[in-house]
Order: structure tokens, then C-alpha cells, then sequence
């Protein structure tokens, strides 16, 4: 595993890893540390709605055979295999993080600032956007591959039954984590000149 020294390194290393694998370094107490860091970053008015529920080892696996189960009834069956093979692309890893959004605290927050209330549900997303960034960026720099998926709201009944989730806890995205065990490919960038604009 190679750990980032800079945030700089952390921000250009981050990748989408989609092949992870297990790895008994890779520990609860490890990923808690992480997550005690990420969660530093910003939520508007510090309202902290972010929740985040960890599966590690066989509560892992179990959420990515609940992933595959839930796709085998609705993708087609001559693209199933393809499927299959991204998924324990994920399974192989060594845990997943499950990022929620409260929505009892959004609702608080309404009710509290009410001249804001249509911009809540947008600021709540940002704010997960932000805690999700936070956590890929110190996984990166700890060594730990990850990516981010998007398999709710399909499973979203399923895992709340499994895991005991709050009814009130909106999941809003998946992040399989592991040792790296693939190279991500080349990516391009938009010229630099053409997304920012500055005046002076
Ligand atoms: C909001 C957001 C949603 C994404 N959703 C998915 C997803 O559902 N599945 C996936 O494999 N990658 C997903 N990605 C990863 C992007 O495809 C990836 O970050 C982008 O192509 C740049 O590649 P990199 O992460 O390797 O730098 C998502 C990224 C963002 C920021």
C-alpha cells in the first residue's frame, strides 16, 4: 500500500478502484479513524445529517449479494454476467461504507429556518457530496482503493431491514473499499482554460 504525504497527492491519487480485494490490515479501528477525520468536513449550518454505516468482512458480502439479487431480477439475463463481474469486483473488498442523509434533521432544519426550507434538501446532498469526498480522499491516503456506487434506491427496502437502518435515514450512496487490485486507466480533464474563468 502507498500512503499520500501531501493533500495535494491525496487529491490528484484519488481514483475510482472497482477490483478491491481483502486485506487483515485493512481493520474496523482503522476505517473509524478515517471516518473520525472525514468528519470534519462541512454540512450547511453545521447541521450534520450525514449518517454512515460500515459493513465490514461477511456483513459486506452479504450487502453485495443483496445487490446482486436485487439486479438478477432486473437486468437482462444475457447481461447478467457483465453485472455479476462488477459486483464481485466489490464483494472481493474488504468492507463498504453506506452513506444516509436524516432526513428528521433536514426537516428540523426546515422548520427552524424557514425561509430556507426548499434549499435543504439541496444543501443535505452537498453536504453528503462533501463527507463522501472527505472519506475517498483519506482511504486514498491511507492506502485503501474505493469507489463510489449508486445502487439505492432498489436495495434501499432490503438494507434498512438487514441492518436495522432508521425508516428516516435516506441512503444515498454506496462506497466499496478494499486494497487496490487494479490500475485505474488514463483520465482526461477539459483544457483548464475553458472551466475556470478568471478577472483582475
Ligand atoms: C456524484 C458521483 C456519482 C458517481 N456514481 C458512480 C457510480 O454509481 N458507479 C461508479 O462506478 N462510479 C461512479 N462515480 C465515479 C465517476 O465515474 C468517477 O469519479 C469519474 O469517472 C472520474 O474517475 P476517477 O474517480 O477515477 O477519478 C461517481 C462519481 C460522482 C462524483
Amino acid at each position: 500500500m502507498t500512503t499520500a504525504a501531501t493533500l495535494k497527492d491525496a487529491i490528484i491519487n484519488r481514483r475510482s478502484i472497482r477490483k478491491v480485494t481483502k486485506n487483515a490490515a485493512i481493520t474496523s479501528e482503522r476505517i473509524a479513524e478515517i471516518l473520525k477525520t472525514s468528519l470534519h468536513a462541512p454540512s450547511s449550518f453545521n447541521m450534520q445529517s450525514g449518517r454512515m454505516v460500515v459493513l465490514m468482512d461477511g456483513e459486506h458480502e452479504k450487502l453485495w449479494d443483496i445487490v446482486k439479487e436485487t439486479l438478477r431480477k432486473r437486468v437482462p439475463a444475457e447481461n447478467f454476467e457483465a453485472t455479476a463481474q462488477r459486483l464481485q469486483g466489490f464483494r472481493d473488498g474488504a468492507g463498504t461504507i453506506l452513506f444516509f442523509e436524516d432526513q428528521a434533521t433536514i426537516q428540523r432544519m426546515q422548520e427552524n429556518a424557514p425561509s430556507y426550507k426548499e434549499q435543504f434538501p439541496f444543501w443535505s446532498h452537498q453536504g453528503s457530496a462533501m463527507l463522501q469526498y472527505a472519506v475517498w480522499m483519506s482511504l486514498e491516503a491511507d492506502g485503501i482503493g474505493s469507489s463510489l456506487q449508486h445502487y439505492n434506491p432498489i436495495i434501499d427496502e432490503e438494507v434498512k431491514r438487514t441492518w436495522g437502518i432508521p425508516q428516516e435515514w435516506s441512503l444515498i450512496a454506496q462506497m466499496p473499499f478494499g486494497e487496490p487490485n487494479e490500475q485505474p486507466g488514463e483520465r482526461s480533464f477539459l483544457p483548464f482554460e475553458d472551466v475556470v474563468k478568471f478577472h483582475q
